[in-house]
C-alpha cells in the first residue's frame, strides 16, 4: 500500500489505477477517497508553497508593510511630490514582472494607492501574474497585447497602444506582451498600498485563488468601448450637487485612446473645462479626464489624497499649497510644471489649481482609489471630500472661486502666459 501511495504522490499511477488497485486489495471506497483527497491537499499546499511570497512584513515598524514591501522589490522607486516625466524615468529589470519597472510613491498618496512603471522590450512577454489589488493601466509608448483569464476558464487577449486605459479584471491572471518594434511602457495606478498595509500578507495578495465572477465572467465585449457603456451616472460620493447627472462615466474594461473619448462640459470646475469619468472592470477606482482651452485656468480646489493626476498633454503648471485659501500666506507650496508625462499627486487637503500656459488645449487624467460606482467614505477619500469641491468655502466647501483667489494668482499665470507668447482669455473679476 505504501509504494502505491508512493507512485500516485509521484504521478506514476493515475487516481483511476490506484482506486482499482486498492479496492481489488480489499479495501472499501471511503478509504480509497479518503486517500485521494489527502494526496490532493497534500499537492495543493506543495504548489502553494513553491509560489510563496518570501515577503514578511516586521510589525512595530516605522515603516508601512507597503513601504517595508517595495524595498525588498529590487528596483528604483520615485518620491517627492511629482514625476517630471514618467515615459523617461529610470526603470530596471523588476525580477516579479519579467521586465522593466519602477515603483512611484509620491507624497500625495498617504498610502492610499500607488503607481508602478512598466517597460517590455519588443517581442517579450511579461511574467504571468495575478493579485488581490486593482489597477489601472495607461499606455505610455508603443504597442501589444494583454491576455486575461481566470485559474481554468478561457483565455480572452486584447491589444493596446499609446493611449489605451484598461483594467485586467481584480485577481484575473494577467500577460503583457510587446508586439511592436519599439519599447512598450505602461504607467499603472494600483490601490496596493492599502490592500497591503490592511492585510500586511504577500501570499495572500498574490497567491490567492478567489475568482471574483461578479467583476468579470469572460463577457466577449468586456475590454471594447460602445455606446451603451457610457453612462449619465454618479452619485454625491464623487459630484458636487451641480454636476450630478451631467457628467458621463465611462463603465468598461478598456477605452482603445482615452484621448477620443466624449467629454462634457464642467463648468463649476473652471472656465471651458470639459470633463468625464472612467470606471474600468467595475473597479473601486475611477479616473477623471479632464480637458480646458488655451489662456485659462481652472479653480482650486482641495480634497482627500491619492489623485495621481498625469499630464495627457499640453503645457502648463499646477500650484499645490497647504493649510489656508490664500496662497501667499500658505505655509507650505509646490509648483509642479508639466507637459505630457508629468505625473504628480496633490497631497491631502491641499489645495491645488491647473494652469495652461501653451499653445493648445491641456489635458489630463486623474486616477484616485476611490471612485463613484462604489461609495468608499473612509479616510477623506472621495466620498468625504471630493463631493464638496465645486462649493466655495465661504459655503463650508473645498473650492476657491475666482473672485475670492489671491490676486498673485492671476498676476503669475498672466506673466507666464507673457513668457509664452499666448494671450490670456479669463474674464475680468468682478
Ligand atoms: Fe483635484
Amino acid at each position: 500500500m505504501r509504494k502505491l501511495i508512493a507512485k500516485l504522490v509521484n504521478g506514476e499511477i493515475t487516481r483511476r489505477d490506484f482506486a482499482a488497485r486498492v479496492l481489488g486489495m480489499g479495501f472499501g471506497m471511503m478509504t480509497v477517497e479518503s486517500i485521494l483527497d489527502t494526496v490532493t491537499i497534500a499537492g495543493e499546499s506543495n504548489r502553494s508553497a513553491k509560489n510563496a511570497e518570501s515577503f514578511r512584513a516586521e510589525p512595530f515598524s516605522e515603516k508601512t508593510p507597503y513601504e517595508q514591501w517595495i524595498e525588498k522589490e529590487d528596483v528604483p522607486v520615485h518620491a517627492g511630490y511629482f514625476v517630471p516625466n514618467v515615459r523617461t524615468v529610470e526603470l530596471k529589470p523588476w525580477k516579479r514582472l519579467g521586465a522593466s519597472g519602477a515603483i512611484i510613491n509620491l507624497e500625495g498618496a498617504e498610502a492610499t494607492d500607488g503607481a508602478y512603471l512598466c517597460e517590455i522590450a519588443p517581442g517579450v512577454a511579461t511574467n504571468p501574474q495575478r493579485y488581490m489589488f486593482e489597477e489601472s493601466i495607461y499606455v505610455l509608448d508603443g504597442e501589444g497585447e494583454t491576455t486575461v483569464w481566470h485559474e481554468n476558464r478561457p483565455k480572452q487577449t486584447f491589444k493596446w497602444k499609446k493611449g489605451t486605459l484598461f483594467s485586467p479584471p481584480l485577481n484575473t491572471w494577467r500577460i503583457h506582451k510587446n508586439t511592436g518594434r519599439a519599447p512598450a511602457r505602461f504607467i499603472s495606478v494600483t490601490d496596493l498600498p492599502l490592500v497591503m498595509d490592511l492585510y500586511h500578507n504577500a501570499d495572500f495578495i498574490f497567491n490567492n485563488d478567489f475568482v471574483f465572477r461578479d467583476r468579470y465572467n469572460n463577457q466577449p465585449d468586456y475590454f471594447t468601448v460602445n455606446e451603451s457603456k457610457m453612462k449619465i451616472a454618479g452619485s454625491a460620493a464623487t459630484f458636487g450637487e451641480g454636476e450630478k447627472g451631467a457628467v458621463g462615466v465611462l463603465d468598461t474594461g478598456l477605452i482603445p485612446d482615452l484621448n477620443q473619448i466624449q467629454l462634457f462640459a464642467a463648468k463649476a470646475r473652471g472656465l471651458k473645462n470639459k470633463s468625464a469619468e472612467v470606471i474600468l472592470s467595475d473597479n473601486s477606482m475611477q479616473t477623471h479626464v479632464s480637458e480646458f482651452e488655451i489662456g485659462t485656468y481652472k479653480r482650486a480646489h482641495r480634497h482627500g489624497p491619492g489623485s495621481h493626476v498625469l499630464s495627457l498633454g499640453g503645457v502648463g503648471y499646477t500650484l499645490m499649497w497647504t493649510g489656508v485659501p490664500k496662497y501667499s500666506d500658505a505655509p507650505k507650496k509646490v509648483r509642479v510644471d508639466w507637459r505630457e508625462g508629468t505625473l504628480f499627486v496633490p497631497p491631502d487637503r491641499w489645495f491645488h489649481q491647473h494652469f495652461n500656459t501653451g499653445d493648445s488645449s491641456a489635458k489630463y487624467m486623474a486616477t484616485t482609489w476611490i471612485g463613484g460606482k462604489y461609495w468608499v467614505k473612509g479616510m477623506g477619500g472621495g466620498g468625504r471630500t471630493h463631493r464638496l469641491n465645486t462649493i466655495s468655502f465661504h459655503a463650508g466647501g473645498n473650492m476657491i472661486d475666482y473672485p475670492d483667489e489671491d490676486p498673485m494668482i492671476r498676476e503669475m499665470f498672466e506673466a507666464d502666459l507673457k513668457k509664452h507668447g499666448v494671450l490670456p482669455r479669463m474674464p475680468e473679476k468682478k
